[in-house]
């Protein structure tokens, strides 16, 4: 891949040399060349802004240094081609890892770094012209200049580029890879004491069972995301149904009212099958109080009231399986398209290695039978693992594709 940077400081991106991205130069991965935009200008103080017509503070970049420069490494690129130009900005749409993945792909990157209050508008629409263009921001934040976006950008992405990264299997459980933070790493000693605590590594860890280990440490991602960026467990939350709904994993606290939730869920279940006699009725907090340790659950609460809740977890017997479980949402809300989502959402979280998404309901639960088809489950060409009175529904993941 080729990266062009213009910027009136070529010195910042000096770290491009170091480390990965260094190396992946001299291996000729990479070929980043970087200019300096006064380079182009023509008269004695090389002059490249001027004050903004309207007033306002600061200085703007002035238009004709810039088409010069994009035009001088337009020109010294192989022929017929062209970069794709970014010109960062706290204005421009959202840097991230699926942007990343994107730009990744192409040959050809040029930057344009602006500085002051930013630069001409005409270079944008001059630029479009000729090339394919993006303003991209780092985030909400504002910089003094485009070079330290450059800097992520260009890490962010040359990391993805075959070769550069030794171990690619380290780029695929690393936070926002599928959409979740990375699981907590220790290494040696396994007992650390410092100030007089001492800190212990999770015995899973120890264990030396694999199946184990990735059960805890996708257990843990899920947490993580849930405590640290709810945002990104329920991106369709935003917009869908779950709109309106606080999404939160289970608790201790909550076990009392998904009790209560559960019993009339069930109901429907109870009276067309005739019978109280299965878990759903009988367990209760002590029950569920395990289920924590063993499922990830989560609950969603309308104006502080929990309305809906799933649980979701590898199948302890098989790997490849990822279980969904108590799928539930209150009798008076349901019909508004709460369930999909719900679904959605829970199929979401599998891991990338689950080959197979499974739950299981009543043989005579015909509205759940419809809801999980729609979804796209078929009904397993086997007797259900769970009780004779229920059936099993399967379907493969979801491409990751199909996510987005
Ligand atoms: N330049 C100034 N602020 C920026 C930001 N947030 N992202 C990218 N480039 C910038």
């Amino acid at each position: 891949m080729r990266i062009d940077v213009v910027t009136i400081f070529p010195e910042y991106l000096a770290p491009l040399e170091l480390s990965l991205l260094g190396k992946a130069q001299r291996d000729g991965i990479l070929q980043i060349r970087v200019h300096d935009l006064r380079e182009v200008t023509t008269d004695r103080h090389r002059t490249v802004d001027d004050t903004p017509y309207g007033g306002g503070a600061g200085m703007v970049m002035k238009p004709e240094p810039w088409a010069a420069a994009l035009a001088r490494v337009c020109a010294d690129g192989p022929t017929g081609q062209r970069p794709v130009l970014i010109i960062p900005g706290p204005g421009g749409e959202r840097f991230t890892q699926q942007l990343a993945r994107e730009l990744a792909q192409e040959p050809w990157l040029a930057f344009a770094c602006g500085r002051y209050e930013g630069i001409d508008e005409r270079v944008y629409a001059h630029a479009a012209d000729h090339l394919r263009v993006r303003t991209i921001s780092l985030g909400d934040y504002v910089l003094n200049g485009g070079e330290v976006a450059v800097l992520a950008m260009v890490e962010a992405m040359g990391r993805l580029l075959p070769g550069v990264v030794g171990n690619a299997e380290s780029l695929v459980e690393e936070s926002h890879e599928d959409g979740l933070l990375e699981y907590p790493v220790y290494t040696k000693p396994a007992s650390w004491t410092r100030d007089g605590v001492t800190r212990e590594v999770p015995p899973v860890l120890l264990s030396g069972d694999h199946g184990a280990i990735a059960r805890w440490r996708h257990a843990q991602r899920l947490e993580r995301t849930a405590a640290r960026r709810p945002d990104l467990l329920a991106p369709a939350a935003a917009v869908g149904a779950l709109a309106d709904l606080d999404a939160a994993l289970a608790t201790p606290a909550d076990l009392p009212e998904l009790v209560v939730l559960t019993r009339a869920c069930w109901v429907p279940e109870a009276a067309a099958s005739g019978t109280f006699d299965f878990p759903p009725f009988t367990d209760g907090v002590p029950e569920l109080t395990a289920s924590l340790s063993e499922w990830t659950t989560y609950v969603w609460r309308a104006a502080g009231r929990l309305v809906a809740s799933i649980r979701v977890r590898r199948d302890p017997e098989d790997d490849r399986v990822w279980q969904l479980g108590r799928f539930m949402v209150a009798p008076d809300l349901q019909g508004r398209g709460i369930g999909q989502e719900i679904l959605t959402f829970a199929e979401s979280l599998a891991p990338r290695d689950v080959s197979t998404i499974w739950i299981n309901t009543g043989r005579v639960s015909e509205r759940n039978i419809r809801i999980y088809r729609k979804a796209g489950f078929r009904l397993a060409p086997w007797d259900s693992q769970v009780h004779p009175a229920t059936v099993d529904l399967i379907k493969s993941p979801r491409s990751r594709a199909d996510k987005g």
